[in-house]
């Protein structure tokens, strides 16, 4: 241990330093306060024995000014004094003393209070290196804390994202449905225009040669121009042209109109509570769903129904029909040139049942359960984005019903949707 004496009178610090080096520690020597201070501010002795009574600066004066030092370390101070009156004893210890002696002492009680010091010293700095690692323990947890909190952020934000992310793919699904059949609609009509400005440019022909030929040449001209019209109406197939531009104007319509339900549908979902829920008869929803998937499905399918007598249900129509349009797009998208859907409903304790099967190309038997899972598609990209199913899946539980699927790879597809009847 380092020890630092600090006494004025020579004979008394020579007597001190004997007994400090007897049993083994390193001496450092001041004959006044002020020396003294300077020293333990140079070299931290671990312990001091200072004398009250010194020039410059008294032991009490300096007792003091060591316990406001910043210093780290502890340093036990002894005093030595030569009163022995309880209220001069007192101020030793207010000072800041750790323990006294009173002069004339003999050199193996300072022997044994070294002894005490330097044992409340080890204990000291063990104390301090335990506090220590504490408070670096404390820190490692402060940083881990932080970490933590920025991670839990980061997983909110990305979960945030994700809903997004999923919110935005199921609208683009339900969108690019109306918008396919509204576009094919659009070729169609297109090309029912042109065919229908050349019949008028043949009708043209006629009334100009009505108005050019002379009476008596008129009746041959006439017949050739309205047989090529004829000729023309026949191939251009005007009746069905006729009958269909309405039909396609209406397919139209209900598309733009869909799409405009899933615009209000989103504004919903940014303003909840206002959608409410009704009696749903799930026939009307199965026919207007038809209506609006007829394009997808007319070219590969019969569709076949077969509707029994059901219950109505309570819900929302619009998210219904959306189940029965992901559906029958699946149904029509299985079927890779000509097949059959069959729309089957009966009641069944309470329930309306609603069954379609198509007699599509099937699915794996291991890809089974995972067709309700989002993004699960077996389509090419641009083709499917896997999310119709997961979507009909959450709107049947919605309405507090269930789904299951039926397949057999090559013979097709049977979904059955149970809804609680009122
Ligand atoms: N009727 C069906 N016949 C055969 N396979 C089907 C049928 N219905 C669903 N599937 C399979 O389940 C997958 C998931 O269907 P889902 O409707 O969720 O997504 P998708 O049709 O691939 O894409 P999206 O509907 O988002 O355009 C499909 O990719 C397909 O493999
Ligand atoms: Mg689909």
């Amino acid at each position: 241990m380092n020890i630092l004496i600090a006494e004025d009178h020579y004979i008394s610090r020579l007597l001190v330093k004997k007994t400090v080096k007897k049993i083994g520690h390193t001496v450092m020597e001041a004959e006044n306060g002020i020396d003294a201070w300077q020293l333990f501010l140079k070299h931290s002795p671990e312990l001091i024995i200072s004398d009250w009574q010194m020039p410059e600066m008294d032991g009490l004066a300096l007792c003091r000014k060591i316990r406001a030092s910043s210093k780290k370390t502890y340093t036990y101070i002894i005093l030595l004094t030569a009163k022995d009156q309880t209220t001069d004893l007192v101020k030793v210890f207010e000072a800041g003393a750790d323990d006294y002696m009173i002069k004339p002492f003999k050199p193996e009680e300072l022997s044994s209070r070294i002894k005490t010091g330097e044992r409340i010293v080890a204990l000291e700095s063990q104390y301090n290196k335990i506090h220590g690692k504490l408070i670096q323990k404390n820190k490692t947890l402060d940083h881990a804390l932080k970490d933590l909190k920025i991670s839990q952020s980061r997983i909110l934000q990305s979960e945030k994202l994700a809903s997004i992310g999923q919110l935005a793919a199921g609208i683009a699904h339900e969108i690019n449905n109306p918008i396919g059949f509204i576009s094919s609609n659009l070729d169609a009509l297109s090309d029912y225009l042109k065919n229908i400005a050349s019949l008028l440019r043949h009708y043209k022909k006629l009334s100009t040669a009505l108005k050019k030929h002379k009476p008596e040449h008129l009746n041959q001209a006439v017949t050739e121009q309205i047989q090529t019209i004829a000729d023309y109406k026949k191939k251009i197939e005007i009746d069905y042209i006729l009958e269909d531009i309405p039909e396609l104007l209406n397919d139209c319509k209900d598309g733009t109109g869909r799409v405009g339900k899933i615009v209000g549908a989103l504004k919903n979902f940014a303003h909840p509570g206002n959608d409410k829920q009704m009696l749903v008869d799930i026939h009307k929803g199965l026919e207007s769903t038809l209506n609006v998937v007829c394009n997808e499905i007319k070219y590969k399918a019969a569709v076949i129904k077969e509707f029994g007598d059901i219950p109505l249900v309570e819900g929302y129509p619009q998210k219904i029909n959306q189940v029965f349009m992901n559906i029958l797009v699946n149904a029509a998208q299985a079927i890779e040139t000509k097949g059959e859907i069959r729309i089957q409903t009966k009641k069944e304790n309470h329930n309306a049942v609603v069954i379609i099967s198509d007699t599509g190309c099937g699915i794996k038997k291991k890809d089974i359960p995972r067709i309700f899972d989002p993004f699960f598609t077996t389509k090419e990209i641009g083709k499917g984005t896997g999310l119709g199913m997961h979507i009909a899946y959450n709107l049947i539980e919605e309405h507090k019903g269930k789904i299951e699927v039926d397949s057999r790879i090559g013979k097709g597809t049977t979904v059955t949707i149970t809804l609680p009847g009122k």
